[in-house]
């Protein structure tokens, strides 16, 4: 199974979707850049959670805060004392681990790896002043007054929030799955004391039906119950939703009833006054959190995992007929290209432009292709998880038809150009 990680590692660079990060120099431990159809997979996974969770809901409105908070923030949320991992050394290699998670290889200096003692090793990168910020959520509550009242949003209602964070992991490792820059899309839930359990219920379905819709499946998917004597200083109760890694089933997204700890210690640290007030009841309360949190990149590794396949050659290309083909099964509304238009031959390219232009018209995402075989052109498309190949042949010239192929079925029907744009509507199923 790591095996197919790793293929998944050199697909993704060799089409162009996750690239390490400053490469040319020798990279830098766990960060990466993302390519032409990486960002735009990650944009149409963002774009997805935002519709879901703000623009779809009335009772959960957007914020963006900023990276770089007072210090004074990570001093009050806990983060600057507990915010750590244990960290073990190897006295011989010097290599450094996570205690709770040490490799699997032999020591560089021959034998098993001798290890130091653990020390607490605090994981937010420091600037001269503050942090950067390892989660999103302390802006959420730091303004949690403010956009209350702005939004005139009354109890229970979110505020949500998608955006860089930075931990300084002890090892990086599993490609996106542990990094030291990434996105956490997540969405703090103020709800009255008491009611805070239901709602917790429901965001974790909420949470899930999320990751289902993105076409992950359902098998490979695992609830974790955090035992009650290892839960965060702040939690009530959490629970991750686990994916099933080619590494390992590991966490991909969280659920936390974070109670009204935030809020309270902000309270006492700033001296200002973060309680709601109840205009029905004349009640004054520090409302509880919930708190479903998820990380982009995490996200996007499963997705891969989930949507990729290597198959026997099945596409005839005269280039290389038994070479294993790679497909990805991305639902259309996550595929970076929806839809790619190529001309049997180059001498059809004019005409297939117009079908081209008239499609990129209404979805933006859409490529036009004239170059090698039409089988290699379709492996290429299939590579990067394209939906649909319409290809223009002579025949259209005299039909007005075209070839419509799907990735998934291989299967090919002639439709009329006239009708090709509702066709493809139909099938695509996204705005
Ligand atoms: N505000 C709560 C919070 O930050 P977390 O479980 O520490 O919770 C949220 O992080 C999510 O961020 C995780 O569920 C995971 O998907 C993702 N995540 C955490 N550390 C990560 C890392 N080093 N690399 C990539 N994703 C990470």
């Amino acid at each position: 199974m790591e095996d197919k990680l790793e293929k998944i590692v050199s697909w993704a660079k060799r089409r162009g979707f996750i690239i390490p990060g400053s490469e040319i120099y020798g990279g830098i431990g766990g960060v990466y850049d993302f390519g032409p159809y990486g960002v735009a997979l990650k944009n149409n996974i963002k774009k997805l959670w935002w519709q879901t969770f703000v623009s779809g809901r009335d009772d959960v409105v957007g914020m963006e805060s900023a990276i770089l908070m007072n210090r004074k923030v990570w001093q009050a949320s806990g983060h600057e004392k507990g915010f750590v991992d244990e960290l073990v050394e190897c006295k011989k290699c010097h290599r450094r681990f996570k205690a709770d998670d040490l490799s699997k290889e032999k020591c560089s200096s021959g034998g098993e790896h001798e290890l130091t003692e653990p020390k607490a090793f605090n994981t937010m990168f420091k600037t001269d002043e503050t942090y950067l910020r390892p989660e999103t959520a302390q802006g959420m509550f730091t303004d949690f007054r403010q956009i209350a009242e702005t939004s005139r949003q009354k109890i229970p209602f979110g505020i949500a929030q998608m955006g860089k964070s930075f931990r300084n992991e002890i090892n990086t490792k599993d490609f996106l799955f542990r990094v030291r820059e990434f996105e956490i899309a997540e969405i703090e839930y103020f709800v009255k004391p008491g009611d805070d359990e239901k709602s917790f219920d429901e965001w974790l379905k909420a949470w899930e039906d999320f990751v289902l819709n993105l076409g992950i499946k359902k098998e490979n998917l695992e609830q974790y119950e955090h035992p009650k004597e290892g839960l965060a200083h702040y939690s009530k109760r959490t629970v991750d939703i686990q994916y099933k890694f080619p590494f390992g089933t590991k966490e991909l997204a969280g659920v936390a009833n974070r109670t009204d700890f935030d809020l309270k210690s902000h309270e006492e640290a700033s001296g200002k006054d973060l309680k709601y007030f109840d205009e029905e009841t004349k009640e004054k309360y520090w409302p509880y959190v919930i708190e479903p949190t998820m990380g982009i990149e995490r996200l996007m590794l499963a997705i891969i995992c989930d949507a990729f396949e290597e198959l026997e050659a099945r596409t005839e290309t005269t280039e290389a007929k038994t070479e294993n083909e790679i497909v990805l099964h991305f639902s259309p509304q996550l595929a970076p290209i929806k839809v790619a238009v190529l001309p049997l031959v180059k001498k059809l390219s004019e005409e297939t432009k117009k079908i081209y232009q008239d499609l990129k018209t209404c979805w933006g995402d859409i490529e036009f292709d004239e170059s090698g075989s039409i089988g290699r052109r379709y492996r290429r498309q299939d590579e990067i998880g394209t939906p649909y190949c319409v290809t223009f042949d002579f025949d259209s010239l005299e039909d007005k038809k075209v070839t419509v192929r799907d990735r998934d079925t291989m299967k090919q029907e002639r439709i009329e150009i006239s009708e090709l744009k509702n066709f493809l509507f139909r099938k695509l199923n996204i705005s």
